[in-house]
């Protein structure tokens, strides 16, 4: 099975909109994909929740209130974390049931600040120096040609881990209605028509390219 949490304690960065994309993904390719929503809002249960019946179902857990027990028949475990954990705990219990940890980051400076916080936080966590995680980062929510997208990738291209290699970063997600709508309708952009979203499905193949890959597994 593999396991895959997305993680930033910044509010709106895009994690849940990050889970869904890849649950619904990996669901639609016949896969066997559990939730676990670990944020009391419950936008990723939501999400499940709407999903019409005609689509491949996908099982949700509300992990922040029920213990998480993983069938074994379960091919993709995608976790959905809360806003504002800085709680070492909590992140620790996290971290321990992930292989790989995707930290979404929007293009503005408070959430860089923010960010450049979290990522400082996070390597000094045994399960990262031990590389019993393995971690990268992606920018969301991005509009070309600005400056603070250029800005957001310089700063996401220059971190490292605690090892001295570079932390991937691993892609653009440009800000799309694409992502809005596939949210209210409970799929995900690629289960929306292939010429109406190729840009965003452009954007995430180095996301699926590094999921299916060892780099991405401790
Ligand atoms: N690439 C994108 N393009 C357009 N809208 C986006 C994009 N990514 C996220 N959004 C929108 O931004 C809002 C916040 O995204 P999302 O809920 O995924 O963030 P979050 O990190 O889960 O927030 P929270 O910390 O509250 O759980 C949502 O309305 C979502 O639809
Ligand atoms: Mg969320």
């Amino acid at each position: 099975m593999r396991s895959i949490l997305v993680l930033n304690p910044k509010g709106g960065c895009g994690k849940s909109t990050l889970v869904t994309t890849l649950a619904g993904y990996y669901a639609e390719r016949g896969k066997s994909v559990v939730l676990a929503d670990f944020d009391p809002q419950g936008s990723s249960m939501d999400w499940v929740a709407g999903r019409p019946a005609d689509h491949p179902p996908i099982r949700a857990v509300a992990a922040w209130e029920e213990p998480l027990r993983v069938p074994k028949d379960t091919d993709y475990l995608i976790i959905d974390s809360p806003a504002a954990i800085h709680n070492h705990r909590v992140m620790g219990d996290l971290l321990r049931r992930a292989q790989s940890v995707i930290i979404p980051v929007l293009p503005s400076p408070i959430d860089m600040r923010h960010a450049a916080r979290f990522v400082a936080e996070m390597m000094e966590l045994r399960r990262v120096v031990n590389q019993e995680v393995k971690l990268c980062t992606v920018a969301n929510r991005v509009r070309d040609h600005t400056l603070a997208a250029a800005s957001l990738s310089g700063y996401l291209e220059s971190l490292k881990l605690p090892d001295g290699h570079k932390l991937p970063f691993l892609t653009v997600l440009r800000a799309s209605q694409n992502y809005v709508h596939a949210a209210e309708r409970g799929l995900s952009i690629f289960e929306f028509a292939r010429s109406a979203t190729l840009p965003d499905r452009e954007q995430w193949e180095p996301v699926l390219r590094w999921l299916n890959s060892t780099r991405s597994q401790p």
